[in-house]
């Protein structure tokens, strides 16, 4: 009998969690100095990032960026300049243009009155490419953790890019979700201000800080950047009556997303990037872009025409599939694709069969084996993706994998991992690990023979202290075989020198 997502919740007491943390810690002190909520970049491309920080300002004010080639801020690349408004909350992005690829660079913004401390980011390369290191991550709660996922990945310079794949932050008030550090707003996050003031509270963490200065960030939202279960009609926890109309909290959520993550297009979040030619990273918006809710019965269910992405995501997204210039295609999800019986979540593709199929045709037809890097759960994941006549005993049959990253601090659904990892590994033949207990991110590393992820976790997120990261599973997939393959837990290494980190 298939476990569901709320039954799994339920037989596991997961209600207990967020009980059994600390009680709320108060507020920390306002953030100081001009600079207080850091600085960052994203999207880059082979000759261009985008560089972000923040400034509180009342009225216009204009702020420089200097580009570096080298830690120490001796060899000037060039300065652009660029203005802090009110009408975007005084956050700034600059495309910075005209610079080589697959290169480090070192950056800070100049206001009239402070610097801003020294990031370090790198632009897409070009060409033939032996290797790229990938930290993956999702669901980062203040509320309900420390940040010490971000932290680790601040230290690992050997790390090419983030890639957040949603829940940046949480809409929720104080103790909904987590009681372990206040937020701001206390209450549940509706207008345009609100959603400013959680992203600046998130902000304020200075292990994000250190993460987003010291590698690219390529985010996508998923729903807690708008409501939980969040659709294009709605939310379940949205009320029209007393919270207003829904395109409105899209509107103002959306707004505040695009104003605080160093994201290029602010039009959509489904896009792609170049990885020299050994992969494209495709990430998508399965969350607001026309997705229709969960289904009234079991024909809704079934129908063809059902969607988690629009007609248009969808054929961008098969089209880039049945490109041939790459040695992997990288999809970076929000919810799970594999089909999941033991867990039957109808927020997730499975909730939309019909669309899945013709997505799981397009990754079987792939040129490129296919990786798809996945959020949402909390939990690690590893799985085949089954094509026709699969095999669980030979893994034959496979046409691919999805490998799932646990939570940087949301709490586990399952109070009895043990118990929920049998239950599911029992349930799905084409599972070939889980882990659901504790927190972490998939080190993704990529080599023209082989793709590999690394599954990391932390012991707690709730003590400000942690030990650091324990690597626990390895898995491989290859071109010639597109099964998730389990390999040696050793930790894979950067070839040769990692560029040292922003000081
Ligand atoms: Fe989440």
């Amino acid at each position: 009998m298939p476990l569901g997502r709320r039954e799994l919740l339920r037989a596991s007491g997961a209600a207990a969690v967020t009980s059994l943390l600390p009680a709320c810690e108060p507020p920390p002190p306002p953030p100081s100095g001009r600079f207080a909520w850091g600085v960052a970049s994203g999207d880059p491309t082979p000759r261009s990032v985008i560089l972000w920080t923040r400034l509180a300002v009342s009225e216009a004010e204009t702020l420089e960026v200097e580009l570096f080639d080298d830690p120490e801020a001796r060899r000037l690349v060039t300065t652009a300049s660029a203005t802090a408004e009110p009408s975007r909350d005084g956050c700034v992005k600059l495309d910075v243009e005209g610079l080589a690829p697959g290169h480090v660079y070192y950056y800070r913004f100049r206001a009239l009155d402070g610097v801003s401390p020294m990031g370090r980011t790198r632009t897409l390369p070009e060409g033939p490419l032996a290797q790229v290191r990938l930290g993956v991550v999702s669901c980062s709660n203040y509320a309900a953790g420390f940040f010490h996922v971000y932290r680790h990945l601040a230290d690992r310079p050997d790390l090419w890019a983030i890639v957040h794949l949603g829940d940046t932050i949480y809409e929720y008030a104080d103790g909904e979700y987590g009681a372990l550090r206040a937020l701001d707003p206390p209450g549940l996050c509706l207008s345009l201000e609100d959603y400013r003031r959680r992203h600046a509270r998130y902000r304020t963490d200075l292990d994000a800080q250190a993460a987003l200065r010291q590698h690219p960030l390529l985010a996508v939202w998923d729903d807690h950047e708008f409501a939980n279960n969040a659709s294009r009609d709605g939310a379940p926890g949205h009320d029209p009556v007393t919270m207003g109309p829904w395109s409105d909290r899209v509107a103002a959520a959306r707004r505040a997303f695009f104003e605080w993550m160093p994201v290029r297009d602010e039009t959509r979040v489904h896009r792609a990037l170049v990885l020299g030619d050994l992969a494209r990273l495709i990430l998508l918006d399965t969350r607001m872009d026309e997705r229709d809710p969960a289904p009234l019965d079991v024909a809704d269910w079934n129908r063809e025409d059902r969607r988690i992405v629009s007609d248009a995501q969808e054929r961008w997204l098969v089209d880039l599939l049945s490109e041939s210039d790459v040695r992997y295609t990288l999809v970076g999800n929000q919810v799970l694709l594999a089909p999941f019986p033991a867990m039957n979540n109808v927020d997730a593709w499975d909730g939309y069969p019909a669309q899945r199929g013709r997505v799981l045709g397009a990754i079987e037809a792939s040129p490129a084996p296919v990786v798809v890097l996945t959020g949402d759960t909390h939990s690690s994941y590893a799985f085949d993706l089954p094509g026709p006549g699969y095999d669980a005993a030979t893994q034959r049959g496979a046409i691919g994998v999805e490998w799932g990253a646990s939570a940087i601090s949301s709490p586990t659904l399952a109070s009895d991992p043990r118990e929920a990892e049998r239950v599911l590994l029992a349930g799905t033949p084409h599972l070939r690990f889980t882990e659901q207990e504790h927190r972490g991110f998939v080190l993704l590393d990529l080599r023209p023979a082989r793709a590999r992820a690394e599954l990391w976790l932390i012991d707690d997120v709730t003590t400000p202290d942690a030990a650091p990261p324990r690597l626990v599973r390895a898995f491989e997939t290859t071109a010639a075989d597109r099964a998730c393959r389990e390999v040696d837990a050793t930790p894979s290494r950067l070839d040769g020198a990692a560029p040292p980190p922003a000081p």
